[in-house]
């Protein structure tokens, strides 16, 4: 129970699938207070029964595209809970007609619309939640190896990711002479509702668990421990940081042979 006495809130918990949802159930189990933001009443339903046995958990509904709503739910928060010593970005949204084929085409309001949602919104939940952390408190998103290698269909995301991960590392400098910590996980693909809007996602489970050197796809589980890590006091030196958790697939650039087809 080594999170007991700590308390945030966590963005994007949309299903049991959902890799937020692997991060909250290691946080609860470990004795934290959790907090949940969902967007839009359909998810809040979802997060309902998810929740049955933790019926004082705090909801909050904010669409992160509108600044408004973050400052409001900055407020409620601060409010009914107080001290925000975590906080969990795993927002994701681009266009789906734009995550198949190429890149080029994407229009400038579908290349916005991703990097205002995926990306901008961490500066201004940071921001907003920011007068409520102290040292010790640590910023948490997610992230995809499609940020730094080109990963077919991923696209309008990949830029996205790439510009979340720059805003990880700026900050973790601004916030860290305050003690505050700010990273993310780069998660190996999981099938969620997120996941599936991109094209021929399935192929790609089946090409992760063929090559990592773990042989096996990765699990909002596998994240949830990561991210209890990075959230808690045992990574107090740690800020900054990309941490990979996907079976090593970042590492290998050709994996086993018997992979590839053989006609090739
Ligand atoms: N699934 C994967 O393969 C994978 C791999 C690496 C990183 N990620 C990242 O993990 C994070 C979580 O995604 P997931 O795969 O668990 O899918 P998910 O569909 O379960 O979660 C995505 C969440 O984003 C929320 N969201 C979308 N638009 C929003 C908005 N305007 N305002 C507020 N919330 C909004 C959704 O409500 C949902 O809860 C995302 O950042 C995603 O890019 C996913």
């Amino acid at each position: 129970m080594s999170m007991k006495g700590k308390k945030g809130i966590i963005f994007g918990v949309a299903n049991d699938r959902s890799i937020a949802w692997g991060i909250a159930k290691k946080l609860l189990e470990e004795g934290a207070e959790v907090a949940f933001s969902y967007n839009g009443e359909r998810l809040k339903r979802s997060l309902d029964k998810l929740l049955q046995n933790h019926p004082s958990s705090k909801l909050y509904d904010c669409d992160v595209s509108a600044e408004e709503n973050i400052l409001k739910v900055a407020e409620q928060y601060k409010a009914e809970v107080g001290q925000c010593d975590f906080l969990v970005h795993s927002i994701g949204f681009a266009d789906k007609s734009y995550l198949e084929g190429a890149f080029l085409p994407t229009p400038k309001d579908v290349f916005l619309q991703a990097m205002d949602i995926s990306a901008y919104s961490l500066v201004s939940l940071t921001r907003a939640f920011k007068p409520l952390m102290t040292k010790g408190s640590s910023v948490l998103a997610l992230t995809y190896l499609g940020s730094e290698k080109v990963v077919q269909n991923y696209n309008v995301m990949g830029v996205a990711k790439a510009a979340l991960e720059a805003i990880v590392r700026y900050l973790a400098y601004d916030l860290g002479p305050e003690g505050i910590r700010v990273n993310a996980i780069s998660a190996g693909p999981v099938n969620t509702l997120a996941a599936r809007g991109i094209s021929d996602f399935t192929d790609l489970l089946k090409i992760h668990r063929k090559i990592a050197p773990l042989r096996e796809n990765t699990t909002p589980e596998h994240v949830g421990g990561a991210a209890y890590f990075l959230l808690s006091d045992l990574s107090f030196g740690v800020t900054s940081e990309i941490m990979y958790v996907d079976g090593g697939y970042n590492t290998v650039t050709v994996g086993p042979i018997s992979a590839y087809d053989k006609e090739l």
